[in-house]
């Protein structure tokens, strides 16, 4: 099942044709997990178009299985889960295995643990490093057992749920839509009402998906940019139609290839255009992007627009910490643009980079330098002075496991003087599979 392992498969990219053509990239890494898991949870059975077929969903797939859940692939991207209900989850004989999935893991510790079994959960080097007590301390307080965990609440760890779980409000400590989602997941097992409060709003998937499965949720205003959150527990989720939209985070890619790479004029097809999720291309914009949306409609519930991107002269902005939310992931990506921009890009208030896939400040900063790229990180700001020729070149770049840092830096490759290198692109296949060959397809010259 798993493509994510085994030896460093290092990739290389360079520049040379203008980016043309138009792609349609997989469906959302966000709405595919909770695609699955919402299947489990309902009665009957759901039907998912559009699914991306990552490694990491692959694992929620599995885990949902392992659940009691009857999951069959039918053809690309199309799926079918037949679900046990809240409350009828069965006892998994084995480990969880979630791989490199940090939304997997963490929003099945709502679910299972939610529920009176004991469900162990365990990933890869880079999950085994990630924070989980922002989940565990929760889900605690909602009556869940935690019967062994690794040093500093890490996995492997292993979870008991009880009968129902207590309804509790919490205010998450960090901006999360991964905190909040375990928490209202682990709500459905409970007879009264979960509040979650965020102080930033965060993607909203779950509570999108939860009325489209039938549940009731509340969504009230808090302080200036936070939301309320409230669940009514223990309602009967129905099997439905999913149609799973194109994914924002995968899109920045070859988007960001095209502005950078001269000549490039390219159309990205049905790009989701949540607000919470389009933090980039508000970014770009004001960094002189030409991003044409186009064709706007609805599909599956959400916005989408064909993106027309054409290569740009782009300038260095201001990114303030509030917009963090709506572009958590895309920050390595809009780093290579910022270096091929004209002045300083500064990004406000990363902190919550430093426990993703990698410690992406890091890891950025890391490749950054080997390009001949001049930055400074200041506290938690990422400080990028950009030029419209970059070197690129160096040692290959170190991706720590973390396939966003894998290919942010090959599409940097793109339109550097000298070819960019990865020491492993085996990370790819968690999120974006078809990366390499669409980028192909656009005319970029990247070698495996
Ligand atoms: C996700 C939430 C984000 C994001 C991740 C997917 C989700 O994590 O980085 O790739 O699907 O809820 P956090 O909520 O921890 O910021």
């Amino acid at each position: 099942m798993s493509h994510a392992h085994g030896p460093a498969s290092p990739v290389s990219s360079r520049s040379g044709n203008a980016l043309k053509g138009r792609i349609r990239v997989p469906g959302d890494k966000s709405i595919s997990h909770r695609s699955m898991i919402f299947g489990l949870l309902s009665i009957g059975e759901t039907r998912v178009e559009g699914l991306l077929e990552g490694d990491d969903v692959l694992r929620t797939a599995e885990a949902c299985r392992a659940l009691g859940a009857t999951i069959t692939r039918e053809a690309l991207g199309r799926w079918r889960i037949k679900g046990v209900g809240i409350g009828g989850l069965v006892e998994p004989k084995g480990i969880l295995d979630f791989g490199n999935a940090g939304t997997g893991s963490r929003l099945m510790m709502g679910v299972a643990g939610s529920h009176p079994i004991t469900t162990r959960f365990d990933g890869d080097a880079s999950l085994r490093k990630r924070p989980m007590r922002r989940i565990l301390d929760p889900l605690v307080q909602m009556g869940v057992t935690v019967v062994s965990e690794a040093e500093g609440g890490r996995v492997p760890l292993t979870l008991r749920g009880p009968k129902e779980t207590i309804p509790i409000t919490y205010e998450t400590p960090a901006a999360s839509a991964q905190i909040k989602s375990a928490i209202l997941l682990a709500g459905l097992n409970s007879p009264g009402r979960t509040t979650v409060i965020e102080r930033e709003a965060t993607r909203d998937h779950t509570e999108r998906m939860l009325r489209h499965f039938g549940a009731t949720v509340e969504v009230a205003l808090h302080g200036a940019d936070g939301r309320a959150i409230t669940l009514q527990g223990q309602p009967e989720l129905r099997g439905t139609d999913i149609v799973v939209p194109t994914d924002p985070s995968s899109a920045a890619f070859p988007l960001v290839a095209a502005l950078i790479t001269p000549g490039s004029d390219i159309v990205l097809e049905g790009v989701m255009m949540n607000p919470l999720r389009t933090g980039l291309i508000t970014t770009l914009l004001e960094m002189g992007a030409s991003i044409e949306r186009l064709n706007e409609r609805d599909e599956g519930g959400e916005t989408v627009a064909d993106l027309r991107v054409r290569h740009s002269k782009l300038a260095g902005v201001t990114v303030p910490h509030g917009r963090a939310p709506a572009m958590i992931d895309e920050y390595p990506i809009l780093a290579v643009a910022a270096s091929f921009a004209e002045g300083t890009t500064r990004m406000q208030g990363l902190h919550e980079l430093r426990v993703k896939e990698s410690d992406r400040l890091a890891a950025v900063a890391a490749g950054l330098a080997e390009a001949g790229v001049e930055h400074e990180i200041q506290g938690d700001d990422l400080i990028v002075h950009g030029s419209r020729t970059v070197r690129g070149g160096g040692n290959p770049v170190a991706t720590h496991l973390d396939h966003r840092i894998a290919m942010s830096f090959l599409v940097m490759g793109l339109a550097t003087q000298e070819p960019v290198t990865v020491d492993d692109g085996a990370m790819i296949m968690t999120s974006f599979p078809t990366f390499i060959p669409l980028m192909r397809e656009l005319g970029a010259t990247i070698q495996d």
